[in-house]
């Protein structure tokens, strides 16, 4: 038998689980006097996969960029399983199990994907053959290519190399910038194949995406960014269904009859 949880402090008996990442009312910018992030609010629970849509230039690589420490925060937080890691620099954060797979320049073309894999763990090199297991376990072709310089690979599989270098740290958040960008229809659906993937081992993920319809589609929730702010929110379900999401955001074909 088991014994009885401790009894919480009174008034904690239903205290909501903490986010694995949240940011509060995000400021935040590259140049003096121009916020581009203007009151943020994001959060992503554990285990799930959060999605974030919005025009072009709406700060959502920016949102991003400010979370892991490389953007500027003028004001409020980034809370990190309810921890204050406002502004720590990127390397900390990752130390503290934070992953980041930016849109552009994410793999060494130059080197063989079981290189890449050890970049992505070079301050931690004695952990790299129990995570280099693990990640080639999700992803096999990792394994079976590893040999292969990242630079003849498709866009697809690049991503897959980004996304599993990331992976190597073991990160319980995990950012994504635009995974599926500049991909064929058919290299999208396995790269959201493989986010899913990510997601069901047991990884939270933040993952920003043009194609807003599929994004909402996988997703257990979503955030429309617009001008900075998080303008609206909701599961991928209400989002897709949502008439102003669609009539600003989706475009009128995005409709689900
Ligand atoms: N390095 C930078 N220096 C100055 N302004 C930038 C920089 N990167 C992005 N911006 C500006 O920040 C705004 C938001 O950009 P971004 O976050 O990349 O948007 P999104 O990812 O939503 O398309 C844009 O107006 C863009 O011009
Ligand atoms: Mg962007």
């Amino acid at each position: 038998m088991t014994a009885d949880p401790a009894p919480q402090p009174p008034g904690e008996e239903h205290r909501p689980v903490e986010a694995v990442l949240r940011s509060v009312e995000l400021v935040a910018g590259y140049l003096p006097e121009v916020n581009i992030l203007n009151g943020c609010n994001v959060h992503v629970d554990p285990g799930e996969l959060v999605g974030i849509i919005g025009p072009n230039g709406a700060g959502k690589s920016t949102l991003i960029k400010a979370m892991f420490g490389l953007v500027p925060v003028r004001s409020g937080q980034v809370l990190l399983a309810g921890d204050d890691v406002t502004s720590l620099p990127a390397h900390r954060l990752v130390g503290l199990g934070v992953g980041y797979v930016p849109q552009n320049n994410n793999v060494f073309p130059s080197l063989t994907i079981h290189e890449n894999l050890e970049m992505g763990l070079y301050l931690r090199p004695r952990e790299f053959s129990s995570r280099y297991a693990e990640v080639t376990d999700l992803f096999p072709l990792l394994a079976e290519r590893s040999a292969q310089k990242c630079g003849s690979l498709s866009g697809g599989e690049r991503q897959v190399v980004a996304m599993g270098r990331a992976l190597m740290t073991d990160p319980r958040v995990l950012f994504l910038d635009e995974p599926s960008a500049g991909l064929s229809p058919l290299m999208q659906d396995a790269v959201f194949e493989s986010v899913q993937r990510i997601n069901q081992a047991g990884v939270s993920i933040l993952m920003v995406e043009q194609n807003a319809r599929r994004c909402l589609e996988i997703c257990h929730r979503g955030y429309v960014l617009d001008q900075g702010r998080d303008a609206y929110t909701g599961t991928g379900h209400e989002l897709l269904n949502d008439p102003q999401v669609i009539e600003l955001y989706l475009g009128t074909l995005a409709r689900i009859s």
